[in-house]
């Protein structure tokens, strides 16, 4: 089964052929951060537009890429939430024209769901039960994956996002947007023990999270270290950031691993392709003799291909939606 997949949740613009679920062939992602870069963060309106401008160019590479004609595919998906609303409704009009001008079923794909399928592609043996540790830009969740389309959230942030957090300290230390890449980067030259900025714990949660804490942490160390005239490292900076978030999301993940009994974790989302989270997962993984996945880096930010990936289970599943599908921006895991 062939499924062509739209995803345009957020400012990457993307299409995909999937085949069963798990053979790619082919992934076009258009992104905008160039554009977006100029404003510091996503507009929303921009994102918008630009996917509108994009969009037919994209899906017909998409098909294209997989020498295939739109008569061909088998289905249609789109991630229909969560998501930036204006955005969304690019992909999931798109959608729907094409399954209606086409003939073809029409499946909507929760975003996150899409993030933790990706897994799914370069994994051929990876099967449900397993534990998902979703890191992106909008989300932290700690979701028990009991089968395909089936979802226990553990746990999630009661304030920022991971890669929030990662995009508002890149920010203060003048590294620019998208900061995560960033971050990961100029780490490299930094030393991780520098300063101790706090781990950020919740009472009586031990699986949610919370990044606003040490975000502020960051941000009070450069504003003192102005005030009183003091040169800071921002390598150091980055650093000993990213080694509070690794050892805090470490942490908790093989706290739910063991607390589960589950053999298999998954990372998934944006942030799973920091490098110190993938080392600091893999030693942690290891030790304690858990199967570790993570999608290559390509396949852990916005793609489509994910969204192909979701949308097989979910077809196997029963689910089709109608011509009234609509946007969802704040659409939860599991919600149908
Ligand atoms: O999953 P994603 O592409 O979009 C959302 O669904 O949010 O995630 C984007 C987020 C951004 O916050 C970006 O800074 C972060 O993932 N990110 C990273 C890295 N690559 C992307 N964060 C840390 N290290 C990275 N290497
Ligand atoms: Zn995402």
């Amino acid at each position: 089964m062939r499924i062509l997949a739209i995803e345009s949740s957020c400012d990457e613009t993307a299409a995909a052929v999937v085949e069963n679920g798990r053979n790619v062939l082919s992934n076009v992602i258009s992104s905008q951060i160039d554009i977006h870069t100029l404003y510091g963060g996503v507009v929303p309106e921009i994102a918008s537009r630009k996917h509108t401008e994009r969009i037919n160019h994209v899906v017909e590479q998409a098909l294209t890429e997989a020498g295939m004609k739109l008569s061909e595919v088998d289905a249609i998906a789109v991630t229909y939430g969560p998501g930036l609303v204006g955005a969304l409704l690019v992909g999931v009009a798109h959608a729907k024209a094409l399954a209606y001008a086409a003939g073809k079923p029409l499946i909507g794909v929760h975003h996150i769901e899409g993030h933790i399928s990706a897994n799914y592609i370069e994994n051929k043996e990876l099967e449900p039960p397993f534990l998902c540790l979703v890191v992106s830009g909008g989300h932290t969740h700690l979701v028990r994956v009991a089968d395909y389309g089936v979802y226990e959230i553990l746990g999630r942030t009661h304030d920022d996002a991971a890669g929030e957090a990662f995009d508002k300290v890149a920010r203060a230390i003048g590294l620019g947007y998208p900061g995560g890449p960033k971050i990961d980067k100029l780490s490299k030259e930094g030393n991780p023990k520098a300063i101790a900025f706090p781990k950020g714990q919740i009472a009586d949660s031990p699986y949610d999270f919370s990044f606003s804490g040490v975000k502020s942490a960051v941000l009070n160390y450069l504003n003192q270290s102005a005030m009183q005239g003091i040169e800071v490292s921002p390598a150091d900076v980055a650093a000993s950031f990213q080694q509070s978030v690794v050892e805090v999301l470490v942490e908790k993940t093989m706290a739910a691993v063991k607390n589960t009994g589950m053999k298999k974790l998954a990372l998934a989302g944006g942030v799973a392709s920091n490098s110190a989270i993938r080392a600091g997962m893999e030693e942690a993984c290891k030790k304690a003799g858990i199967e570790l996945y993570r999608p290559s880096p390509i396949l852990c930010t916005d793609n489509a291909a994910m969204i192909g990936a979701a949308a097989y289970y979910e077809f196997q599943k029963g689910v089709r939606h109608g011509l009234d599908l609509n946007a969802v921006p704040n659409l939860q895991l599991g919600e149908r």
